[in-house]
């Protein structure tokens, strides 16, 4: 039996998918545990690029069972785009499954994500706008739907008349927005019912029989460990848990079940977004970067921004997470620089710090202290095996491993399959 927690270790977009899809061969099934269609997992097999929001990136593998958890917040129209699109590229989704337990996004939700974005102005989060936060906030606020409720169009009619009266008073008092009306979301929604209903499902005892049959299950993460909202910039962050807690919680797999916590990172660092970055290159090499990473949203195509590898943020995402085996992804993209650099902590107010401070404000203003490497200025994309790297990105590559705190196992050096050089399984 294995189970295996895979958490992006940094600000999201490490590689998460392209990891997922790497290990999905070797588990039994894949579970999404948090977040929702503001994720965007792009994975490269056989050439053909896929992109995923919802569905698990393990889907490409048909004999892993892919679930949708119960911490997931599910848009209904989202995900049978999703299910729509993957299909039509010949993708196999029988082995698909959504926790009935799992919230929905209504219409309102992105909505009021996007007028609550405009109302912050100048503080605004830099959200994706798919209304994740707004559900959220109505899970917590009890007045969440879950897409067990599509099989009851009664107690649904019931309930959406006490809510919508909240949510229209907001729109329009608030917000001087137009109101929903009660009937068209139905309508909508009970028009999804039927199609969704085939893939919904009780996951506990699904779970449950894995766990007690020594089953071999993988939990992928969404988003970042930086924009957990406990341990991330907070406010600048996402309304779930992308961490190891968080895909326990999100799945109902317990803590003590847990065999492996694999760490993605990326060579350098990203951020889509508002908030603290502290090792952001705003210049011409962070320019550079972005065009060589190709470092456009999956989700929304917004540029992302470009940074030195943090190994502060690192080592605090391995030591609370209890990461153990790192990925460390688009080494590649490193490839022409004559010079790298990897931040080891913070000067802030004549104080060094070895982790991000909870005042964001002084994380902002900080100053990195860094460690500085030469460049290896030779295309690592042909490497097959570690030892086909130059000296000296594997230096750089286990540096970052040892200021982080666990060993770097994997190490991808370009999106297909084929560029991954595997020095143990993280499974
Ligand atoms: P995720 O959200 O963590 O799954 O990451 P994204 O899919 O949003 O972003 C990662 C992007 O980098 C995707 O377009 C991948 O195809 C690509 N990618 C993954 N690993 C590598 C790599 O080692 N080198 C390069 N050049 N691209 C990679
Ligand atoms: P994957 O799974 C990168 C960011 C948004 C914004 C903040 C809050 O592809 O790594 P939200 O819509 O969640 O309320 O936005 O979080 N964000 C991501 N950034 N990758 C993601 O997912 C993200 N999901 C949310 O840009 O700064
Ligand atoms: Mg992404």
């Amino acid at each position: 039996m294995s189970v295996t927690i895979l958490v992006g270790g940094q600000w999201g977009d490490e590689g998460k998918g392209k990891v997922v899809d790497l290990l999905a061969e070797s588990v039994d099934m894949v579970v999404r545990s948090q977040g929702g269609n503001n994720a965007g997992h792009t994975v490269v097999a056989n050439g053909r690029e896929h992109r995923f929001h919802l569905i698990p990136s393990g889907i490409l593998n048909p004999a892993t069972l892919c679930i949708i958890g119960h911490g997931v917040v599910v848009d209904p129209s989202a995900f049978l785009q999703e299910l729509e699109r993957h299909q039509a590229s010949g993708i196999d989704t029988r082995n698909l499954v959504i926790s009935e337990r799992a919230h929905m996004v209504m219409p309102y939700h992105p909505v009021l994500d996007k007028l609550g974005e405009e109302m912050r102005g100048d503080d605004r989060l830099g959200t994706t706008r798919r209304g994740i936060g707004p559900a959220y906030e109505d899970k917590v606020r009890r007045i969440g739907f879950r897409i067990g409720d599509l099989q009851k169009p009664v107690f649904l009619e019931k309930k959406l008349r006490f809510v919508l009266r909240l949510k229209n008073e907001t729109l329009t008092k608030l917000y001087g927005a137009e109101p929903f009306d009660e009937r068209a979301i139905l309508d909508e929604y009970l028009g999804y019912a039927e199609r969704i209903d085939p893939y919904i499902r009780d996951v506990y005892p699904i779970i449950q029989g894995a766990l007690t049959e020594g089953r071999r299950i993988l939990l992928e993460g969404a988003q970042g460990v930086m924009l957990d909202i406990d341990l991330g910039t907070y406010p600048y962050v996402t309304s779930s848990a992308p961490t190891a807690g968080g895909a326990c919680t999100g799945s109902g797999i317990p803590p003590s079940r847990i065999t492996r916590t694999v760490g993605v990172f990326k060579a350098y660092a990203t951020r889509v977004g508002y908030g603290p970055f502290p090792t952001e290159l705003d210049d011409a090499l962070g320019e550079s970067i972005r065009t060589i990473g190709d470092e456009f949203g999956t989700t929304t195509g917004r540029a992302r921004r470009i940074g030195w590898f943090d190994a502060a943020a690192g080592r605090y995402a391995v030591s609370s997470n209890g990461i153990d085996s790192m990925v460390l992804t688009k080494v590649d993209v490193l490839d022409n620089l004559d010079a790298i650099r990897i931040c080891t902590g913070y000067e802030s107010k004549g104080e060094l710090w070895d982790h991000p401070m909870a005042n964001i404000s002084h994380l902002k203003h900080c100053e990195p202290v860094y460690e500085d490497f030469p460049g290896w200025q030779t295309s690592t994309r042909e490497a097959r095996r570690y030892e086909d790297l130059p000296a000296a990105c594997r230096a750089y590559v286990e540096r970052v491993g040892e200021l982080c705190g666990a060993t770097v196992d994997v190490v991808s050096v370009g999106p297909d399959r084929e560029h991954t050089l595997v020095r143990r399984l993280p499974l």
